[in-house]
């Protein structure tokens, strides 16, 4: 259960049910609709969201750890001449070692322990005997499940020395993270998480992947709400404490175009250009957000 101080709906903020109104001019008027002391129901029933009591977040919190000390264990083996393949086995070891289960090994068939997507590849590239080369970039992206709960982080990588293009396109899809999680609080909404990546990223003359998006995380790899990463101010869902998701922005230097390999998992652009990620799983608190796997960026 959230605690039910966090859960009373102020009457001049924005209402749960994603009018856009305030809640006295919205659903406080409609006796039926809503009761203002039990928005873990009503997010559950109207947006299929399970909002997170503190001991939830708790285990989501440990699951992050393990995944922040995971990428600091990549971090140092992140060199030209090693494989994805070796980095897989390393990120495989250290995560049952700890007593958690990689989530995405056989996720819908995925084949792997860790998504390695180098270059113009956006994301879910699949570890192989492919070497990093001076100049690549690559993200990583490590989703543990410790005592039956996920928590999912990814970050890009230089490889040697970068390029103009890579120091650029990494900058603007760590910022659009940044500039995102600076707006996550109660009473914002969905849609100014996408807002403030989409017209940060355009506005440096980058673009926004769209057919991936954040997510509730925590109990499922991939739960409501969905996040996309582009949006309208003040639009979609409220954000109310005790919501779990990630936020993930997928940044290509040229056009937001893709395509999926045969293998039915590695999305690369269209156009050949650099895409750079990062992500953090963060719980909405009464006065602004936690991340749960912070990467310090
Ligand atoms: N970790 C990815 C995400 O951020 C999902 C990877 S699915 C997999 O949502 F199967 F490719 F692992
Ligand atoms: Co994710
Ligand atoms: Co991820």
């Amino acid at each position: 259960m959230i605690k039910k101080i966090s859960l009373k709906i102020g009457r001049n903020e924005l209402c749960p049910c994603g009018s856009g109104k305030k809640y006295k001019k919205c659903c406080a008027m409609k006796k039926s609709q809503i009761d203002p002391n039990d928005v873990e129901a009503y997010y559950k029933r109207k947006y299929d969201i399970r909002l997170k009591d503190s001991e939830a977040v708790d285990k989501i919190r440990k699951a992050g750890d393990l995944v922040v000390q995971t990428h600091e264990l990549v971090k140092g083996l992140i060199k030209p001449g090693i494989t994805t393949d070796e980095i897989n086995a390393v990120v495989h070891e250290f995560t049952i070692k700890n007593g958690a289960v990689p989530a995405p090994l056989n996720y819908k068939g995925y084949p792997k322990s860790v998504c390695l997507s180098i270059n113009d590849v956006i994301c879910h590239g699949i570890p192989s005997a492919r070497e990093l080369l001076d100049g690549d970039i690559v993200n990583v992206d490590i989703t543990s499940i410790l005592d039956g709960f996920y928590a999912d982080a990814n970050q890009t990588h230089f490889v040697g020395t970068p390029s103009q293009d890579a120091i650029k396109i990494v900058s603007v899809a760590k910022e659009s993270l940044m500039r995102a999680l600076a707006v996550v609080k109660p009473g914002n909404t969905i849609g100014d998480i996408g807002h403030a990546i989409q017209t940060y990223a355009e506005g440096q003359g980058c673009s926004v992947v769209r057919e991936f998006i954040g997510h509730g995380v925590g109990h499922d790899f991939h739960e409501g709400p969905q996040v996309p990463h582009f949006g309208r101010k003040g639009h979609g869902i409220p954000l109310v404490p005790g919501m779990v998701f990630t936020i993930e922005p997928m940044i290509n230097l040229g056009s937001p175009e893709l395509y999926v390999l045969d293998d039915h998992w590695t999305a690369v652009t269209r156009d050949g250009s650099l895409s750079a990620q990062f992500e953090e799983t963060i719980v909405v608190t009464e006065t602004g957000y936690e991340s749960l796997t912070p990467l310090g960026l």
